[in-house]
């Protein structure tokens, strides 16, 4: 497991560490899954908070990441929910001994570099899925003629401060390219003890966005058809240009 995610492994312990509350963004997952079913599948899931909060709420959820570390930290928080299983899987090459999917989101496909990836996951996925089960995907959508841009650094402080007795903060800066349609984001997360004792580990990587048109062509060829296309989590519709981007799309061939 050599993919160049940056540093997810020592971010494990820290992943919470923003003090915001995410029970509106548990709340709308939890939404969109009981439009389509009770078994749950979600990739790329870190230390599976939504995952505990769909499971708590009568769900069956999967909830996996290829990061064994984030999933450790996962484990040691909510081990004790019924009805959440957590496992180490690349989202590439996956396989698990579960119930058909009935609905299955990502917000982190941005980490898979190549259209060959993509189309792996989705393959993947639907091995795991009922017919009609649905996928959603958040994404990053690449744009014919936009320009480069920079965020210079920036320091990131947390709403409140999570972890006894240490007080954490961020630094990060992200560059857009153009030309690639890859967006570079370098950050470094900083952990100070009582003592004054400062941690410090560096998290960069890219991520990858994909044409309209590419996302398209992967969903037909991996045997999904598009039931939904949204440019915001509020806004029932998209338009050309928006580079924010909801597929909502349901297995059609088994
Ligand atoms: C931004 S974090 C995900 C955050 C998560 N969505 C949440 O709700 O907290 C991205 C995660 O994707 C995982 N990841 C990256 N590539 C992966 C892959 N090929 N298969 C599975 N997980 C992957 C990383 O280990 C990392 O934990």
């Amino acid at each position: 497991m050599t993919k160049n995610i940056g540093n997810y492994a020592r971010h494990a312990q820290y992943w919470d560490w923003s003090g915001y509350d995410r029970t509106e963004e548990h709340e709308y997952w939890l939404k969109y899954a009981a439009k389509y079913g009770k078994n749950v599948l979600i990739p790329m899931c870190a230390l599976g908070e939504t995952g505990a909060y769909l499971a708590e709420r009568g769900m069956t959820v999967t909830a996996f990441d290829i990061t064994p570390e984030m999933i450790e930290e996962g484990k040691k928080r909510f081990a004790d929910v019924p009805g959440l299983q957590l496992q180490v899987a690349d989202v590439c090459n996956f396989h698990f001994e579960i119930e058909p999917v009935d609905f299955c989101y990502s917000t982190d496909f941005g980490h898979l570099l190549t259209r060959e990836e993509i189309k792996k996951a989705l393959v993947s996925i639907a091995k795991h899925m009922r017919l009609g089960g649905c996928l959603v995907i958040e994404t990053r959508l690449r744009i014919f003629g936009e320009e480069s841009s920079y965020s210079p650094l920036q320091k990131f402080h947390p709403l409140s401060q999570n972890y006894p007795g240490i007080k954490v903060w961020k630094t990060g800066q992200t560059r857009y390219e153009a030309e690639t349609g890859r967006t570079y984001i370098s950050q470094t997360f900083y952990a100070q003890d009582a003592k004054g004792q400062t941690d410090s580990f560096e998290h960069a990587f890219y991520l990858q966005s994909y044409y309209r048109e590419e996302w398209l062509e992967a969903f037909k060829e991996c045997g999904y058809q598009l039931v939904g296309e949204y440019s915001s989590r509020d806004v029932s519709s998209w338009q050309s240009g928006d580079s924010f981007r909801i597929f909502e799309i349901v297995k059609s061939d088994s």
